[in-house]
């Protein structure tokens, strides 16, 4: 795609990957896109580069408006590979460059690149640099999400390039969130936000509510949102900024969803009477089978939903593999503000639940136990009990949720 002009003289010459599924792991149905940006002014500068796959198209798009060789400022504000991996072949094209970045972001780069052939200048909150008619402010934003990560705001445009914060895995032709829009549905965008921020920045609510604190603290006009993935926020900025608020507030829907894998269908078969159970409590429920689910999709349904219920069956006197892995991924998200069971069902020895309950106490989850198992196959006595715990579940469910009301 070529370049688009966000705001006068300052330019998206990023890229669009259609095609990318796996973003390290990271299942991302719609691809993405890699942001920089380009402003045309006294002094040209570059805000962050994109993956190395798509260096020759941010290159052709920053060639269609100006020679390369005349950028004067590179704003490193994420070092991780899909922003810096085009780096060195700018800086080729682009030799009188300087490059601003924090001193995090600098040992960073180190272990990528020699850095002493170029001429590096490190950066902190509050620092100021002057491109002629505009004056860019470096607002560091470390874990935000990775410890070099910081924004840039440019003063004279109210404009926030804020590197992977506010941004969405999400490839289309929209640059802007008034365009998608007019394609796609507010819903379809904020599930995308929602992914993201699920997926990426779940464990860095604290610092996020800090940070925009900060940000507001310091009186600066924002009108303009611009991350270095998915869409600009042109249309409302705010909308984005609140829903961070909010998810960071522990923001749910008061949902169960259950999340199961299974050997022989049993484990399987307990959740048609716990879903019902859930739903005659007046409760919304939604059941995913994990073997055929990325796990990042059902994260983003944990973390949209108030509450959770993890099934599995017993495998070698322990939890089924692909429940290992998803509750190892959840563990390092480290989700809040949820409450959590277990249910499953084994053969002789067990070991499934209990296991899955010991992950969830790790976590810190208000925990709802004990959980239900059944020996090989629920009998109808059985399915009665799945029915029950279902309601006595999404009971418990309701009262934390009314915490957040
Ligand atoms: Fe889009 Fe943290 O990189």
């Amino acid at each position: 795609m070529k370049a688009v002009e966000i705001k006068p003289d300052i330019y998206w010459v990023g890229a669009i990957d259609w095609a990318i599924r796996d973003f390290h792991g990271y299942i991302i149905p719609n691809g993405t896109t890699y942001n920089n940006y380009l402003i045309l002014d006294e002094m040209v500068t570059l805000f962050d580069t994109v993956k190395h796959d798509f260096s020759q198209i941010t290159i052709e798009n920053i060639k269609s408006l100006v020679d390369p060789a005349k950028i004067r400022n590179i704003i490193i504000d994420h070092i991780e590979n899909d922003h810096s991996t085009s780096i060195a072949e700018i800086m080729h094209l682009a030799p009188n460059a300087s490059l601003y970045i924090t001193e995090r972001g600098k040992k960073g780069l180190a272990k990528f690149y020699d850095l002493s052939r170029w001429d590096v200048k490190v950066v902190k909150t509050g620092d100021t640099l002057n491109i002629g008619k505009r004056n860019l402010l470096f607002i560091e934003t470390p874990m935000l999400h990775w410890p070099d990560s910081m924004m840039t705001y440019v003063k004279e445009d109210k404009l926030l390039i804020s590197q992977d914060g506010f941004g969405q895995h999400y490839a289309s032709a929209a640059r802007f969130d008034d365009e998608f829009l007019t394609c796609f549905s507010v819903s379809e965008l904020e599930d995308a936000v929602e992914d993201y921020y699920a997926n990426i920045l779940m464990p860095f609510g604290t610092q996020i509510k800090t940070k925009i604190a900060e940000i507001q603290k310091l009186g600066l006009e924002i009108d303009m949102i611009a991350p270095d993935h998915g869409i600009i926020w042109r249309k409302d900025p705010s909308k984005v900024i609140n829903m961070y608020l909010d998810m960071a507030n522990g923001k749910a829907d008061l949902r169960v969803v259950i999340i199961y894998d299974t050997m022989w269908k049993s484990t399987e078969q307990m959740t048609v009477p716990i879903m019902q159970g859930i739903k005659d409590e007046g409760v919304d429920v939604k059941v995913i089978k994990l073997r055929a689910t990325p796990v990042s999709a059902a994260v983003k349904e944990l973390w949209q939903a108030r509450g959770c219920l993890i099934g599995s069956p017993t495998l070698n006197n322990s939890m089924f593999p692909t429940i290992a892995e998803f509750l190892s991924y959840l563990r390092g998200l480290r989700p809040k503000n949820r409450i959590a069971g277990a249910f499953g069902s084994y053969g002789w020895g067990g070991g499934a639940v209990k296991d899955i309950y010991e992950e969830l106490k790790k976590m810190g989850l208000e925990i709802v136990e004990p959980g239900v198992q059944v020996i090989y196959k629920p009998s109808a006595d059985e399915e009665q009990r799945c029915y029950e715990f279902g309601r006595e579940f999404a009971g418990k469910v309701k009262a934390h949720h009314a915490k957040f009301e």
